[in-house]
């Protein structure tokens, strides 16, 4: 039998990613739309467990498309790890009248949420939110346009630097255990190597690599190194061993760190961030639960959660082919 959902939580968890307020400005307006209560869950799993709860209009989300965050807060719940966490969330939502919530967050989260709808059979949909794109099912996370664009423009302005100075940089940027940022940015930035965690160059090659692009009269060089490649301990291990194969070169290491995860979002994620918000509303009202929201072939998509938590996302093998052939 078909159950009837008349309240809708929404909350963040994980890391923020830019367009989670897209996201929740879009499951609220839809929620409002089709004539149901919309609760905000603040602090992700955690405010749930405290039930931190806040009704929601389509007033409340005005304004909020453009900013980066998540105007719910967002954590990383140790206590919704732990079934008695996970009953005290169940009884919040219950004692609030909640009958459904949409996770907006990685896989981490979707894995919280697919053990509460198994434990408490409880409708539950998942719209995947991280700038890393480590999530299956999805040619896109929400917020990774958006950090590909920001990473983008801080590589055009160490550019200028290393150009200037004749220097070879190592610009570290995030993605976790992948390399869809590196990948991306490096071909995008003009970098001469890109390390990722998915291949490995190992260090000798990549000094032949940079020998041989200075010898082809390159001056200064950018080497993009995904957070999860292996080939050094760190990024500044690879400087030392570069300083000491290379002493004709100056060489620096910018960790972006954060800032990547910052910012307004790309028009690709607040259009990408409506039109999901949109799918697992619509999705909970007609009876589904347990699946994760993404996009394929620009058409939005259902995955069920345990595929989509499951399965590796891969790198495209043809940006690797194109990236060597750009930095000849
Ligand atoms: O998953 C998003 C991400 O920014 C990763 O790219 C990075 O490895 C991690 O989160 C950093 O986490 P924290 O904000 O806890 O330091």
């Amino acid at each position: 039998m078909l159950q009837t959902i008349k309240k809708i939580g929404v909350l963040t968890s994980g890391g923020d990613a830019p367009g989670m307020n897209a996201a929740i400005r879009s499951v609220v307006r839809t929620c409002a739309f089709h004539d149901i209560k919309c609760y905000g869950i603040y602090r992700g799993y955690e405010g749930m467990i405290d039930g931190d709860f806040e009704e929601m209009d389509a007033r409340s989300v005005r304004g909020i498309i453009n900013k980066g965050g998540t105007i719910l807060k967002s954590a990383r719940s140790k206590g919704f790890r732990t079934k008695e966490g996970r009953q005290m969330a169940y009884e919040q939502l219950k004692k609030a009248g909640i009958d459904a919530f949409v996770v907006i967050g990685g896989d981490g989260s979707f894995t919280g949420a697919m053990i509460f709808n198994k434990e408490f059979n409880f409708p539950v949909m998942g719209i995947p939110g991280t700038i890393d794109n480590d999530i299956f099912g999805t040619t896109h996370t929400l917020g990774y346009d958006t950090a590909l664009n920001t990473v983008v423009e801080v590589i055009d302005k160490i550019r200028d630097t290393a150009s200037s100075h004749n220097r070879l940089f190592f610009i570290e940027v995030m993605g976790r255990d992948v390399g869809h940022i590196a990948l991306n940015v490096g071909i995008a930035g003009g970098a001469e190597e890109i390390l990722i965690p998915e291949e490995d160059l190992g260090l000798d090659r990549l000094v032949e690599s940079l020998k041989r692009s200075k010898k082809s009269g390159k001056t200064s060089s950018i080497v993009v190194v995904a957070e999860g490649d292996k080939i050094g301990k760190s990024v500044f291990e690879l400087k030392d061993y570069v300083d000491q194969n290379m002493e004709d070169y100056d060489v620096r290491v910018s960790v972006l760190g954060h800032m990547q995860r910052g910012g307004p979002p790309s028009c690709f994620d607040r259009v990408f961030a409506s039109r999901m918000g949109v799918k697992a509303v619509e999705s909970l009202i007609t009876g589904k639960s347990n699946y994760m929201v993404g996009m394929k072939n620009d058409v939005i998509e259902l995955t069920p959660f345990d595929q989509a938590v499951k399965g590796k996302s891969k790198i495209n093998k043809e940006l690797l082919r194109v990236s060597d052939i750009m930095s000849i």
